[in-house]
This record gives structure tokens, sequence and C-alpha cells, in this order.
């Protein structure tokens, strides 16, 4: 089965990377230009070559992986069977995406988004078949869950082909009514929020908030550093999304996260956040 994977950035190399080492899967890897598709691939053979250092996989197996990865514009797409969209989190331009595609690809492909709060409705909306919401976890490669989430125009054929496609790459899918957030986002987005008020009330410090997180309630890492990982930008815009579509002040985002995300201070991805990454 052939992968059309959009955007190159964290979440859609790593996606890339899930569906490439698996048996009877190969991936177009795409981006706006061949550059930064280029530059999803080198991350994808850097985390490879960790793996291959450390004794945990041969050069074979990293190189057959690769191998099965074709980078360029979304144009490449044109006999993929199944497009996950993971291109940024604006409305406009996942549906102008999709809008494009449905000129390149054949009558027969499937159309899911990796998006992590938007309407899957919206998302199809005007376009030639029907969208189905895909949510991959960060680092997609490792991480074992995909919430399959159907809007309001979603059949359930196509919820059942993406389970199918989900348990083929090793991951437990889940089926998630659609809603601002979805399951996880709606519980863990607010959880790493609270994190950065309990820092901006001077409640504790950094480390102290996370390893509390770690030891407390034996969390892998601790919230600040996990919004590190996500990207403080994703955390914000997800918390927006909450908000606006509830207006429940309870997801209002603290001024503080908004404040690191206009100076640029995204986490991992900028190499500063809550921790200093240079
Ligand atoms: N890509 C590929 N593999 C990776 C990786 C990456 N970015 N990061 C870690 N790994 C692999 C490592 O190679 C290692 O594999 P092996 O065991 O085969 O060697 C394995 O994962 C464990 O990694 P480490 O030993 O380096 O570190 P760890 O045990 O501390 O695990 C972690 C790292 C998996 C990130 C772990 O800390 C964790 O699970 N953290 C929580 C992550 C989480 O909650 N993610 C969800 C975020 S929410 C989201 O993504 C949704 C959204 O829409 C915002």
């Amino acid at each position: 089965m052939k992968i059309g994977v959009i955007g190159a950035g964290t979440m859609g190399s790593g996606i890339a990377q899930a569906f490439a080492q698996t048996d009877g899967f190969e991936v177009y890897l795409t981006d706006i230009n061949d550059e930064f598709a280029a530059g999803g691939k080198a991350k994808i053979e850097k985390g490879l070559s960790k793996r291959v250092a450390k004794g945990k996989m041969d050069q074979a197996a990293a190189d057959a992986i690769l191998a099965k990865i074709t980078t360029g514009t979304k144009d490449i797409c044109t006999d993929a069977d199944l497009i996950i969209e993971a291109a940024i989190e604006n409305m406009e331009i996942k549906r102008q995406t999709f809008k494009e595609l449905q000129e390149i690809v054949p009558a027969s492909c499937k159309f899911a988004t990796n998006t992590s709060s938007l309407s899957i409705t919206e998302i199809g909306q005007g376009l030639d078949r029907p969208v189905i919401g895909m949510h991959f976890f960060n680092p997609a490669p490792v991480m074992k869950l995909i919430e399959v989430i159907q809007g309001g125009n979603t059949p359930d054929e196509l919820r059942d082909f993406i389970v199918d496609v989900a348990k083929r790459i090793g991951k437990t899918p889940v089926q998630v009514n659609e809603a601002p957030g979805f399951v996880v986002n709606r519980i863990l987005i607010p959880m790493i929020n609270e994190a950065v008020s309990i820092y901006a009330d001077g409640v504790a410090s950094v480390e102290d908030i996370d390893t509390a997180m770690q030891l407390g309630a034996n969390h892998p890492m601790g919230p600040l550093a996990l919004g590190d990982l996500i990207g403080l930008d994703v955390c914000l815009a997800i918390m927006d999304v909450l908000y606006n579509e509830t207006h429940d002040s309870k997801y209002r985002a603290h001024v503080l996260l908004r404040k690191m995300v206009r100076a640029g201070k995204l986490g991992r991805k900028t190499g500063i956040g809550f921790y200093d990454y240079s």
C-alpha cells in the first residue's frame, strides 16, 4: 500500500517512519518544497543511525526503511492509496491541501488527517470524498495509540479501513467521536497548561514540577518537558481550539504559554522552551 504523508515536520516524518518500517507499505513523504521534505527524511535517518549505533538495528535494516521513503512535494502522490495529512494546524491550509490533492490522486485514494484538535467535519467540507481523523502521538514510531475520529460525514467503511491500517502498523486504535481535542489532548494539554500556571505562580521550579509528576503520577516525562516535546506552539493552538469551541474558562491558555510562543521559545524544535536544548 502506498501512503502519501503531507508535511515532513516532527509528526509527518514520524508517521512516515512508522509505515516504512512495516512490511507492505511504501511512503511518499512530502512538504511544500523538496528541501523540507528531504529534511524530514534526514530526521528519520538520524534517528535510525542512533539505533544502529546502539546495536538495536543493523545498517541494512535502516537502509531498507529509508529506501521505502520517497520525498518531494505532494505532486508525487499520484498513485497513493491513502493520504495522511500532517501539515500545520491551520484549517484553511488543510482544506486547500486536500482540494489540490483530490485533483492529483486516484478516486480510490482515502483521505485522513492527523489534526490534533481541528474539526474533521470542517476539514472535509466541499471535498469529493470523506475525511477521517487518524491521530498519531509524538514520537509517532514509538507511541502505540491512534485516535480514529469520524467526522459528521465519515462513513463506517472508512473508519474500519483506518482501524485495520492502524493495526497493521502495530498500533492500537481507539474510536472517538468528533469533539475539540478528541480524548487525549482534551486531558493532556490542559494538564500541561496547568503546569505552566503552577510554574508562573512560583509554586515550584520547572525541574521539580516535572519530577513531581514523573515520580508522583508515574508519567514517563514531566508536563513541561512534554510541552517542549510536543511544541509549545502546538500546545497553545490546541488550548485556543478548546477555548474557542467551548468558551469554557477552564481551557484558557496561560499568558506565559502565549508569551513563550510569541518569543519563539517553542521547545525542542527551536532549541529552547522550558528547558535549553542547545
Ligand atoms: N523517534 C523514534 N524513536 C524514538 C524517538 C523518536 N523521536 N524518541 C525515542 N524513541 C525510541 C528510542 O529509540 C527507544 O527505542 P528502543 O527502546 O528500541 O531503544 C525508545 O523510544 C525509548 O526511548 P529512550 O530510551 O530514549 O527514552 P525513554 O524511555 O525516556 O522514552 C519517550 C522516551 C518515548 C519519549 C517517553 O519519555 C514517553 O513516552 N514520553 C511521553 C510521550 C507522550 O506523552 N507523547 C504524547 C504527546 S501528545 C501528542 O503527541 C498528541 C498531540 O496531538 C499533541
